[in-house]
């Protein structure tokens, strides 16, 4: 209420989104709605506490209450992913997943050393080594020597033996499994025997997964893996932050990493976020909610092949699904603004062996986190594919303009603001969103 007599600019810009969050669906398989509790904690007074180092082995006065929380918040972690007390340890101060995954490696490695990492074509994360004709695009490819590893030509599906024989010539130091894109379970059991047979260590990034595995909806990975690390804002429906967990023997790297190694003061308000979403992840309901996530992806992979789409691996094992649009002779980018358009928010993507390039990739992403936080089951996932069928067919028309990025956005964002059925379509999504409400 005080912001909008003060700051009447930044108030209608949350206004705006929250009635733009309402009325369209949320189908970026990396996002998810945070319950009105945990946006408490956040816009929570904590903010205002500097707290540099760990619980009761501070750089500050006035700890009282911020030691007792981040205590409480490192044990609501270790509790929600059914990690071993004494096997295991946390750290719940990184501000976000790449952060998360580079106080990993300044833990684990020395500069030079080399990383076995996903691919990003095929699914895999930026912070865990990106190159790009020659550029080494980020911090952990400019710091250490990073081998990718593929999903298989033509299953799209990893091949753990080929993972295997790379392992053994080039001889990581680590290796790493986890991604943006992947549809399938990732085999922690296979990925963690492999690291092991070559001395390496192996580090699971389930930032996307999260919510599926703290429910065991999907296979843990604390069994076989050396660190866990996960966003908190993803499927686990928490605040944007991060955890990370590793073996005991490594806490203490781990913590110098975080700080001071990359960071300054953890954010208290952001902690207390996660700590009330870990005691969410804990309970039935939830659990519910993580089985719906992947039965919604399920119906709705299943109706898109129906329909005649390339479903990337030929179905999901969790909350995402990736479509190749080259059989529909389309890339990626019109659709997803063409849905944009008619209020499905997804994006476009690259896929496996991708032959489009960054810009003009060939696939388009699509998840189910943030619609199943609304309720919805899978009737309405059926309904939605019919609509993605209809938008993508609609959008054929429109061809790629051969100049740069301002044209291609100035032709097709008109195009497509004047477009009869995805207006259409936009008033039926909107009567949808009303009938399943974001919850509080
Ligand atoms: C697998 C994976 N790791 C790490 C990250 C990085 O997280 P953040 O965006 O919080 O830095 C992401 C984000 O999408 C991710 O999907």
């Amino acid at each position: 209420m005080n912001l909008k007599k003060t700051d009447k600019q930044i108030y209608d810009i949350i206004q705006k989104e929250a009635k733009r969050q309402a009325e369209t669906l949320m189908m970026i398989p990396s996002e998810n709605m945070a319950p009105e509790e945990i946006r408490e904690a956040v816009g929570s007074i904590l903010i205002n506490k500097y707290s540099e180092g760990q619980p009761y082995r501070r750089y500050y006065q006035g700890m009282e209450n911020v030691n007792i929380l981040e205590s409480l918040v490192e044990k609501r972690a270790l509790k929600a992913f059914h990690a071993d007390p004494n096997a295991w340890d946390v750290n719940v101060q990184a501000y976000s997943g790449s952060p998360a995954n580079a106080a990993v490696y300044l833990a684990l490695l020395e500069p030079g050393d080399t990383i076995m990492s996903m691919f990003l074509p095929d699914g895999g994360h930026i912070s865990h080594g990106w190159i790009f004709k020659e550029r080494k695009l980020s911090l952990a490819s400019k710091i250490y020597n990073i081998s990718f590893y593929h999903v298989d030509p033509k299953t799209k599906i990893f091949d753990y033996e080929e993972i295997a024989k790379q392992a053994k010539k080039v001889k990581p130091k680590l290796i790493i499994s986890g991604g943006t894109a992947y549809p399938r379970d990732i085999r922690h059991d296979k990925l963690g025997k492999i690291a092991k047979s070559i001395g390496a260590y192996y580090l699971a990034d389930i930032s996307h997964e999260a919510g599926l595995v703290a429910t065991e909806v999907l296979q843990s990975p604390f069994k076989y893996a050396d660190a866990v690390m996960c966003t908190t804002h993803k499927t686990l429906r928490g605040p944007r932050g991060a955890l990370i967990f590793i073996r005991k023997e490594h806490i203490d790297a781990l913590d110098k990493a975080v700080f001071p190694g990359l960071q300054g003061g953890p954010h208290n308000h952001t902690i207390a976020g996660i700590g009330v979403a870990l005691k969410h992840a804990t309970t039935s309901k939830f659990k519910a909610y993580a089985k719906q996530v992947v039965k919604n992806a399920q119906v709705l992979a299943a109706e898109l092949k129906k329909a005649g789409y390339d479903v990337v691996s030929g179905g999901t094992d969790k909350h995402l699904i990736l479509l190749d649009l080259r059989k529909q002779g389309l890339s990626g980018n019109i659709p997803a603004m063409a849905l944009e358009k008619a209020g499905i928010i997804c994006n476009y993507n690259t896929v496996p062996y991708d032959t489009g390039s960054p810009m003009y990739p060939s696939g388009l992403r699509l998840g189910t986190p943030g619609i199943t936080t609304r309720n919805m089951k899978e009737k309405q996932m059926k309904q939605i594919a019919h609509w993605i069928d209809e938008v993508i067919k609609e959008t054929s028309q429109y061809v790629l303009p051969e100049k740069g990025k301002k044209e291609f956005v100035e032709i097709v964002t008109k195009n497509l603001s004047k477009n009869k059925k995805l207006i259409d379509i936009s008033t039926q999504i909107k009567k949808l969103c009303r009938k399943f409400p974001i919850p509080d």
